[in-house]
């Protein structure tokens, strides 16, 4: 039994058992408070109520990352937040001018001997306060654990494997080879050339939030008229060399010369202009990459491996022949990756089922009933064919929440903490954004598909994909039947569902039998800028607070009472 813990942007805990991934779960979805930093005591505790274990029932604990600010952040965790608040630019930097300066450099610098003792000693302490006792911690390396992650759920035996973020342990990217559970990097790519702060500070700069809206950078970029390269100021930044990675300039002089460039460019041109820039460099690394080393089956993940986009033109490459993103690549899915590369180091363990992501707690039919009765704003009923219900509503143009069974792990909602609505309905989207999700209105809204179905709508289905990591191109004649969900170059980011989720697959089929096409609008069950649902409660009070008026909730059909 091995506890993975991370404790910065995004924390959480998972537990695995032998060859299975027992439960795994974020600290915002419990706390409230999006991309929580605090050390993951709420995601401990709810792991292993989850499995009904006590803290010294624990024998071995896999953290991640010991690099010098991380190892600040643990001796005085009130610096976490506001470094955190600082990088997400929620505060402004009052008491130093020269803060971004001082951020890199201080993020720069990777871990050493005394900063992992240093960090061994605090995350003891937070953890013997929970009740843990006698047990073995090991840190992981920071990109390793994002390695693990790709690796081990991949479900290949041999595999080439990457990772590029923002920055973590000294780097911000690594190129390794993953054979049969054993990780070898063989390239590293230093965080004073990180790609991920690069598209940061285009977020940042477009005014948007900085390790959160960096999907809406590149959703924008599908809105400007293409240049030719040598008109992209931006390709200039960045020379891929092999496998490595350089940066023209610091991090700190690369965000003045951004600057500069946005004062000549409209906001769409400057998005496209950045995500052309990460698209190139990126299939050129990744090209190297195969190229040197022969392999043919790609995993990858951390932060920069959620650009769907430069995602689906790596996939294309001739060189590739299978393809795995891993759902959680940002750094929230780090305990996890912490863990399973313990496990594999401790007990040689490498092959998971991986088909689903519903590692989160759920909850019971009594506890739903609890929250539903007496509360006088709405109204319910126990239907067992609440399928066919759900299906018509959504048929008929309207949002339906769907609230069962346990939380998904990761940033995407996938059919158990969801809102749904028809693929074909401009006016639902509308509805949707207007009232609910109000995102900007560029940013696309992506389906659930019956997987058998993928093949007739996508130009380029070659492989299942049921984590909503990648994009394919939807077929001319698709177009207008999935206008909700297709975005404005003709790709879409599908959730392809085969038998995982039972529910949601005979809610897709009642659509199908409808409209004859077996696909939803889904997105995540939220309001807008808080995390995803967790408990019957919090659902019952984005219903109330929205004046959505319909939800499915387990077998449960609620209704608002006007
Ligand atoms: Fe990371």
């Amino acid at each position: 039994m091995i506890l993975g813990i991370w404790d910065g942007h995004d924390a959480g805990a998972a537990i695995i058992d032998g060859k299975e991934i027992k439960v795994a779960v974020n600290e915002e979805r419990l706390t409230r408070r999006k991309l929580d930093v605090g050390f993951p005591k709420e995601s401990i505790k709810c792991c292993l109520e989850y499995l009904g274990l006590k803290p010294s029932d624990v024998t071995d604990v896999a953290a991640c990352t010991s690099d010098f600010s991380k190892t600040i952040t643990r001796v005085f965790p009130s610096m976490k937040d506001k470094y955190y608040l600082l990088r997400r630019r929620k505060v402004y930097p009052k008491f130093a001018q020269n803060q971004k300066n001082f951020k890199y450099k201080l993020t720069e610098i990777g871990p050493s001997y005394l900063t992992r003792k240093v960090s061994k000693r605090f995350l003891r302490k937070g953890l013997n306060r929970l009740g843990f006792r006698n047990y073995k911690m090991k840190i992981i390396d920071h990109h390793m654990a994002h390695a693990a992650g790709a690796g081990f759920c991949s479900g290949f035996d041999k595999a080439l494997v990457l990772t590029v973020d923002g920055v973590g342990d000294g780097l911000s990217g690594s190129v390794n080879i993953f054979d049969k559970g054993r990780i070898d990097r063989i390239s590293s790519i230093s965080a004073k050339h990180s790609p991920g702060i690069f598209f940061e500070h285009v977020t940042n700069l477009m005014g948007m939030r900085e390790l959160e809206d960096e999907g809406k950078v590149m959703a924008l970029s599908d809105f400007a008229y293409k240049i030719p390269d040598n008109k992209n100021p931006m390709l200039n930044f960045f020379e891929v060399k092999g496998m490595n990675i350089k940066a023209k300039y610091s991090s700190v002089r690369m965000w003045k010369e951004l600057r500069k460039i946005l004062w000549k460019s409209p906001p769409e041109q400057f998005a496209w202009m950045a995500q052309e820039t990460m698209k190139k460099k990126l299939v050129e690394l990744f090209r190297n990459s195969l190229d040197e080393t022969g392999l043919r089956d790609v995993a990858w993940s951390g932060g920069v491996a959620s650009n769907i986009k430069a995602n689906m033109e790596i996939r294309h490459l001739p060189e590739v022949k299978k393809w795995f993103v891993f759902p959680h690549m940002g750094d929230g899915g780090l305990a996890l990756g912490a863990a399973l590369q313990m496990n594999f180091e401790k007990n040689g363990t490498w092959e998971y089922k991986f088909d689903n992501v519903y590692f989160g707690p759920e909850y019971s039919k009594e506890e739903m009933e609890n929250e539903l009765k007496d509360n006088p704003k709405i109204r319910y009923e126990y239907d067992k064919n609440i399928e066919k219900r759900v299906a018509d509503l959504i048929s008929g143009g309207k949002i339906v929440f769907l609230y069962q069974g346990r939380m998904e792990f990761g940033p995407r909602a996938l059919g158990n903490r969801s809102i749904l609505a028809s693929a074909s309905s401009v006016e639902s989207k509308n509805d949707l954004n207007l009232k609910i999700k109000k995102r900007v209105w560029y940013q696309p809204f992506c389906p659930s598909i019956l997987e058998e179905d993928c093949k007739n709508i996508f130009r380029d289905c070659d492989c299942i994909e049921r984590f909503m990591t990648m994009g394919f191109m939807v077929r001319e004649e698709f177009r207008e039947k999935m206008t909700s969900v297709t975005n404005v170059d003709g790709s879409a980011r599908p959730q392809m569902v085969t038998t995982e989720n039972d529910r949601y697959r005979k809610i897709l089929e009642s659509v199908k039998k409808k409209t004859e096409l077996g696909a939803v609008l889904n997105t995540s069950l939220n309001l807008h800028g808080y995390p995803i649902v967790n408990t019957p409660k919090d659902v019952l009070d984005v219903m109330i607070r929205t004046r959505n008026p319909y939800m499915a909730m387990g077998n449960y059909f609620v209704e608002l009472v006007e």
